[in-house]
Protein backbone atom coordinates (compact mmCIF):
# COMPACT_ATOMS: atom_id res chain seq x y z
CA UNK A 1 0.00 0.00 0.00
CA UNK A 2 1.04 3.32 -0.66
CA UNK A 3 0.02 7.05 0.36
CA UNK A 4 0.33 10.28 -0.61
CA UNK A 5 -1.43 13.42 0.85
CA UNK A 6 -4.49 12.82 -0.69
CA UNK A 7 -5.04 9.42 -1.77
CA UNK A 8 -4.45 5.52 -1.14
CA UNK A 9 -2.70 3.02 -3.70
CA UNK A 10 -3.64 -0.32 -2.61
CA UNK A 11 -4.21 -3.67 -4.43
CA UNK A 12 -6.96 -4.95 -6.39
CA UNK A 13 -9.52 -6.67 -4.65
CA UNK A 14 -12.12 -8.42 -6.63
CA UNK A 15 -14.90 -6.21 -6.18
CA UNK A 16 -12.94 -3.60 -8.05
CA UNK A 17 -14.71 -4.30 -11.17
CA UNK A 18 -17.01 -2.15 -10.68
CA UNK A 19 -15.32 1.01 -10.38
CA UNK A 20 -13.01 -0.04 -12.98
CA UNK A 21 -15.97 -0.84 -15.62
CA UNK A 22 -17.96 2.19 -15.03
CA UNK A 23 -15.52 4.78 -16.31
CA UNK A 24 -13.20 2.04 -18.86
CA UNK A 25 -16.57 1.07 -20.14
CA UNK A 26 -16.48 4.77 -21.62
CA UNK A 27 -15.42 5.03 -25.12
CA UNK A 28 -13.70 9.36 -24.13
CA UNK A 29 -11.73 7.00 -21.32
CA UNK A 30 -10.58 4.60 -24.21
CA UNK A 31 -9.89 6.64 -26.98
CA UNK A 32 -6.32 6.35 -27.31
CA UNK A 33 -5.86 3.37 -25.36
CA UNK A 34 -5.23 -0.09 -27.20
CA UNK A 35 -8.10 -1.66 -25.95
CA UNK A 36 -12.16 -1.72 -26.60
CA UNK A 37 -14.35 -0.14 -24.01
CA UNK A 38 -14.49 -2.68 -21.13
CA UNK A 39 -17.40 -5.01 -20.76
CA UNK A 40 -18.29 -6.33 -17.33
CA UNK A 41 -16.95 -9.25 -18.23
CA UNK A 42 -13.29 -7.61 -19.47
CA UNK A 43 -13.61 -5.83 -16.06
CA UNK A 44 -13.99 -8.56 -14.07
CA UNK A 45 -11.32 -10.80 -15.95
CA UNK A 46 -8.93 -7.58 -15.64
CA UNK A 47 -9.05 -6.99 -11.93
CA UNK A 48 -8.61 -10.85 -11.83
CA UNK A 49 -5.94 -10.99 -13.69
CA UNK A 50 -3.95 -8.44 -11.96
CA UNK A 51 -4.40 -10.86 -8.56
CA UNK A 52 -2.82 -13.36 -10.34
CA UNK A 53 -0.05 -10.80 -10.76
CA UNK A 54 0.30 -9.72 -7.58
CA UNK A 55 1.00 -12.91 -6.16
CA UNK A 56 3.83 -13.94 -8.19
CA UNK A 57 7.66 -13.55 -7.24
CA UNK A 58 9.03 -12.31 -8.76
CA UNK A 59 6.70 -9.43 -9.25
CA UNK A 60 6.27 -8.14 -13.08
CA UNK A 61 3.14 -6.31 -13.14
CA UNK A 62 2.59 -3.70 -10.38
CA UNK A 63 -0.74 -2.36 -10.49
CA UNK A 64 -2.33 -0.41 -7.75
CA UNK A 65 -6.16 0.96 -7.56
CA UNK A 66 -6.11 4.50 -6.72
CA UNK A 67 -8.69 5.13 -3.74
CA UNK A 68 -10.12 8.39 -2.58
CA UNK A 69 -11.52 7.94 1.09
CA UNK A 70 -11.84 4.85 0.73
CA UNK A 71 -13.39 4.68 -2.90
CA UNK A 72 -11.47 3.60 -6.43
CA UNK A 73 -11.42 6.18 -8.63
CA UNK A 74 -8.50 5.15 -10.96
CA UNK A 75 -5.92 2.35 -11.16
CA UNK A 76 -1.94 3.48 -11.96
CA UNK A 77 1.01 0.57 -12.68
CA UNK A 78 3.63 -0.84 -14.25
CA UNK A 79 5.15 -3.63 -16.38
CA UNK A 80 8.60 -4.82 -16.01
CA UNK A 81 9.67 -6.07 -19.35
CA UNK A 82 13.75 -6.74 -19.50
CA UNK A 83 15.06 -10.06 -18.64
CA UNK A 84 16.59 -8.17 -15.76
CA UNK A 85 13.08 -6.61 -14.77
CA UNK A 86 14.82 -3.70 -14.19
CA UNK A 87 12.96 -1.39 -17.12
CA UNK A 88 9.16 -1.09 -16.62
CA UNK A 89 6.37 0.86 -18.90
CA UNK A 90 3.92 2.82 -16.92
CA UNK A 91 0.50 3.26 -17.13
CA UNK A 92 -2.87 5.58 -15.79
CA UNK A 93 -6.47 5.96 -16.06
CA UNK A 94 -8.73 7.93 -13.71
CA UNK A 95 -12.87 8.08 -13.78
CA UNK A 96 -13.17 11.34 -15.49
CA UNK A 97 -14.91 13.00 -12.67
CA UNK A 98 -11.88 13.08 -10.69
CA UNK A 99 -9.84 14.44 -13.27
CA UNK A 100 -7.81 17.14 -13.98
CA UNK A 101 -7.27 17.47 -10.14
CA UNK A 102 -3.86 16.13 -9.91
CA UNK A 103 -4.92 12.40 -8.51
CA UNK A 104 -2.59 10.64 -11.32
CA UNK A 105 0.23 13.31 -11.38
CA UNK A 106 0.36 12.61 -7.50
CA UNK A 107 -0.47 8.41 -7.34
CA UNK A 108 2.02 7.90 -10.31
CA UNK A 109 4.61 10.05 -8.54
CA UNK A 110 4.35 7.52 -5.40
CA UNK A 111 4.44 4.65 -7.69
CA UNK A 112 7.87 6.05 -9.55
CA UNK A 113 8.97 6.81 -5.97
CA UNK A 114 8.34 2.93 -5.24
CA UNK A 115 9.51 1.42 -8.19
CA UNK A 116 13.26 3.73 -7.87
CA UNK A 117 13.32 3.80 -4.35
CA UNK A 118 12.38 -0.23 -3.50
CA UNK A 119 12.02 -2.28 -6.56
CA UNK A 120 15.50 -0.66 -7.72
CA UNK A 121 14.36 -0.43 -11.34
CA UNK A 122 16.75 1.11 -13.60
CA UNK A 123 14.03 2.59 -15.99
CA UNK A 124 10.62 3.51 -16.39
CA UNK A 125 8.89 4.66 -19.43
CA UNK A 126 5.32 5.56 -21.22
CA UNK A 127 3.58 6.14 -24.32
CA UNK A 128 0.81 7.93 -25.21
CA UNK A 129 -1.07 9.33 -28.29
CA UNK A 130 0.42 13.20 -28.91
CA UNK A 131 -3.36 13.87 -29.21
CA UNK A 132 -3.82 12.52 -25.61
CA UNK A 133 -2.18 15.93 -24.02
CA UNK A 134 -3.41 15.49 -20.19
CA UNK A 135 -1.60 11.84 -20.63
CA UNK A 136 1.70 13.73 -22.12
CA UNK A 137 1.39 16.75 -19.51
CA UNK A 138 0.98 13.97 -16.42
CA UNK A 139 4.54 12.57 -17.80
CA UNK A 140 5.89 16.39 -17.90
CA UNK A 141 4.31 17.00 -14.56
CA UNK A 142 6.45 13.64 -13.42
CA UNK A 143 9.82 14.60 -14.29
CA UNK A 144 9.85 12.59 -17.18
CA UNK A 145 12.01 13.02 -20.78
CA UNK A 146 9.76 13.29 -24.07
CA UNK A 147 12.98 10.87 -25.87
CA UNK A 148 10.88 9.81 -28.97
CA UNK A 149 7.54 10.79 -31.17
CA UNK A 150 7.14 7.62 -33.29
CA UNK A 151 5.12 8.49 -36.65
CA UNK A 152 1.81 6.47 -37.18
CA UNK A 153 3.31 2.78 -35.82
CA UNK A 154 0.41 1.86 -34.20
CA UNK A 155 -3.15 1.17 -35.39
CA UNK A 156 -5.84 1.57 -32.40
CA UNK A 157 -9.33 2.26 -33.34
CA UNK A 158 -9.49 2.51 -37.17
CA UNK A 159 -6.38 4.54 -37.58
CA UNK A 160 -2.65 4.82 -37.72
CA UNK A 161 -1.56 6.69 -34.25
CA UNK A 162 1.46 8.04 -33.40
CA UNK A 163 3.55 7.81 -30.16
CA UNK A 164 4.93 10.32 -27.38
CA UNK A 165 7.79 8.48 -25.51
CA UNK A 166 8.89 9.34 -22.06
CA UNK A 167 11.32 7.85 -19.62
CA UNK A 168 13.01 8.33 -16.43
CA UNK A 169 15.55 6.53 -15.13
CA UNK A 170 17.09 5.86 -11.72
CA UNK A 171 19.53 8.81 -11.93
CA UNK A 172 17.38 11.36 -12.82
CA UNK A 173 14.66 10.63 -10.04
CA UNK A 174 17.70 11.06 -7.60
CA UNK A 175 18.58 14.30 -8.94
CA UNK A 176 15.17 15.74 -9.50
C1 LIG B 1 -4.46 10.97 -18.63
C2 LIG B 1 -5.25 10.97 -17.32
C3 LIG B 1 -4.91 9.72 -16.54
C4 LIG B 1 -4.87 12.21 -16.50
O1 LIG B 1 -5.48 12.13 -15.22
P1 LIG B 1 -5.68 13.45 -14.29
O2 LIG B 1 -5.96 12.99 -12.89
O3 LIG B 1 -6.66 14.34 -14.93
O4 LIG B 1 -4.25 14.08 -14.35
P2 LIG B 1 -3.70 15.34 -13.53
O5 LIG B 1 -4.85 16.13 -12.99
O6 LIG B 1 -2.68 14.81 -12.57
O7 LIG B 1 -2.95 16.17 -14.66
C5 LIG B 1 -3.57 16.41 -15.92
C6 LIG B 1 -2.84 17.53 -16.63
O8 LIG B 1 -3.22 17.50 -18.00
C7 LIG B 1 -3.75 18.76 -18.35
N1 LIG B 1 -4.75 18.54 -19.37
C8 LIG B 1 -5.91 17.86 -19.25
N2 LIG B 1 -6.56 17.87 -20.43
C9 LIG B 1 -5.80 18.59 -21.29
C10 LIG B 1 -5.93 18.97 -22.64
N3 LIG B 1 -7.00 18.60 -23.35
N4 LIG B 1 -4.95 19.72 -23.21
C11 LIG B 1 -3.88 20.09 -22.50
N5 LIG B 1 -3.68 19.74 -21.18
C12 LIG B 1 -4.64 19.01 -20.60
C13 LIG B 1 -4.31 19.31 -17.07
O9 LIG B 1 -4.48 20.72 -17.14
C14 LIG B 1 -3.20 18.89 -16.09
O10 LIG B 1 -2.04 19.71 -16.22
P3 LIG B 1 -1.76 20.97 -15.24
O11 LIG B 1 -1.68 20.42 -13.84
O12 LIG B 1 -0.48 21.53 -15.74
O13 LIG B 1 -2.92 21.91 -15.38
C15 LIG B 1 -6.79 10.99 -17.58
O14 LIG B 1 -7.06 12.07 -18.43
C16 LIG B 1 -7.30 9.70 -18.19
O15 LIG B 1 -7.66 8.76 -17.49
N6 LIG B 1 -7.37 9.63 -19.54
C17 LIG B 1 -7.89 8.44 -20.20
C18 LIG B 1 -6.96 7.26 -20.06
C19 LIG B 1 -5.59 7.55 -20.66
O16 LIG B 1 -5.49 8.08 -21.77
N7 LIG B 1 -4.54 7.19 -19.92
C20 LIG B 1 -3.18 7.42 -20.34
C21 LIG B 1 -2.68 6.24 -21.08
S1 LIG B 1 -1.23 6.64 -22.02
Amino acid sequence: MLTTARLVLREFVEDDWRALHAYESRADVTRYLPFEPRSEDDARQYVQGIMVHAGETPRTVLDFAITLDGTMIGRTGMRRKDDELRVAMLWFTIDPRHGGKGYVTEAAAALLRYAFEEVKLHRVYGECDPRNHASARVMEKLGMRREAEHIEDIWIKGEWCGTYVYAMLAREWAAR
